[in-house]
């Protein structure tokens, strides 16, 4: 029986089995370290344009960054050619990814329409090609992330695995819904149970989930071997200690204390002043401390304040009121 505990992909053992998923614009470098200290099992990079990475473009160079206190960690890749994808690795092969992913899934029509992403659902062929390309060129294990199917009318998750494997993907990761569902609607965790039932490599089940009673409830529904958490994790690196501590201890650890938030939110700020310079780094903030403070007293009312914060210190003195009720602390 499936469940929560360790998890192999390849030669990557995973001290356990309860994933971030990849979110362009999200799972950047410093949100990663967070959920690594967090005990994510694995966490994962945002998307990168193997096309980009062959042009050296500068920018691509920044998502390519590794912290080494975010291991294991998975490098996602787009792009529909095997020879460029292939490429790509070759350039990227001193980096210190440990898991080689590819994306399947993505619904964004500029990325469609270049035949890349969940367009690659469209040609499980094509899907068979570029995998066991990869395995060819990739001294590590190389994964995909698939959807439901194209659209409602297309649903072929299982073909897809299936055509994975066969050209020796090492896990597949299944969103449950279509490319045509974005992220709307609830996520259909039968599909995901059918790719169990059809391939042997680890099927990691995604979509919906929000808490420890989520994730167990899609290992029992589905029987996937790991669970992989996305949007619930935004503002929220807390979801991964929380999930671990329902089932290593029976029960979840509980929220974080406001104290908690607020040190984290400094935390995650200074690394992102580190890795991207205050002007970006603190405009990057603006969705995450909103994030953060969902929910939270008079959150609706800082909005304003969030979207104007440009340094440091507006930042500090914007999360301590709302936060703490006070100024900054020294
Ligand atoms: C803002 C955002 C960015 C995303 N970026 C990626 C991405 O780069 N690669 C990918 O495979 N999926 C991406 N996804 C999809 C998520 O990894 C995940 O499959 C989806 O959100 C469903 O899981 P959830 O219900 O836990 O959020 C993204 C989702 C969101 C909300």
């Amino acid at each position: 029986m499936a469940g929560y505990g360790k998890l192999q992909i390849g030669s990557v053992t995973l001290e356990n089995n309860i994933i971030l998923g990849p979110m362009a614009g999200v799972s950047d470098l410093p949100f990663r370290v967070l959920c690594s200290e967090m005990g994510a099992g694995l966490v994962c990079m945002e998307m990168v344009s193997a096309k980009a990475i062959t042009y050296r473009n500068r920018n691509t160079n920044m998502l390519l960054e590794i912290h080494e206190k975010e291991h294991p960690v998975s490098l996602q890749l787009f792009g529909s050619e095997p020879e460029i994808m292939q490429e790509a690795v070759e350039m990227i092969k001193d980096r210190a990814y440990d898991i080689l992913d590819v994306n399947m899934g993505c619904p964004v029509p500029k990325v469609v329409s270049n035949g890349e992403g969940s367009a690659l659902m469209k040609n499980p062929e094509l899907i068979e090609k570029i995998v066991s390309a990869l395995v060819r060129v990739s001294d590590r294990p190389v994964t995909v992330k698939i959807r439901k199917g194209f659209s409602e009318a297309s649903v072929n998750a299982v073909e897809c695995a299936l055509a994975a494997e066969s050209g020796g993907a090492a896990a597949v990761a299944v969103h449950g819904r279509t490319r045509e569902q974005y992220y709307s609607g609830r996520a259909d965790w039968d599909i995901i149970r059918k790719v169990k039932e059809a391939v042997r490599i680890p099927v990691i089940g995604n979509g919906d989930v929000v808490d420890g009673e989520s994730a167990k409830s899609m290992f029992e529904e589905t029987g996937c071997d790991g669970v992989m958490v996305a949007r619930a994790a935004q503002g929220n690196p807390f979801i991964f200690r929380e999930i671990r501590s329902f089932f290593e201890e029976g029960t979840s650890c509980g929220r974080p204390s406001a104290k908690e938030i607020y040190e984290t939110v400094i935390r995650h700020a200074d690394m992102q002043l580190e890795y991207k310079g205050e002007y970006i780094g603190i405009r990057e903030m603006r969705k995450h401390v909103s994030w953060y403070t969902t929910g939270m007293p008079g959150s609706a009312r800082f909005r304003n304040e969030i979207n104007q914060m440009t340094d440091m210190e507006s930042l500090k003195r914007a999360c301590a009121r709302v936060m703490l009720g006070q100024d900054p602390p020294e």
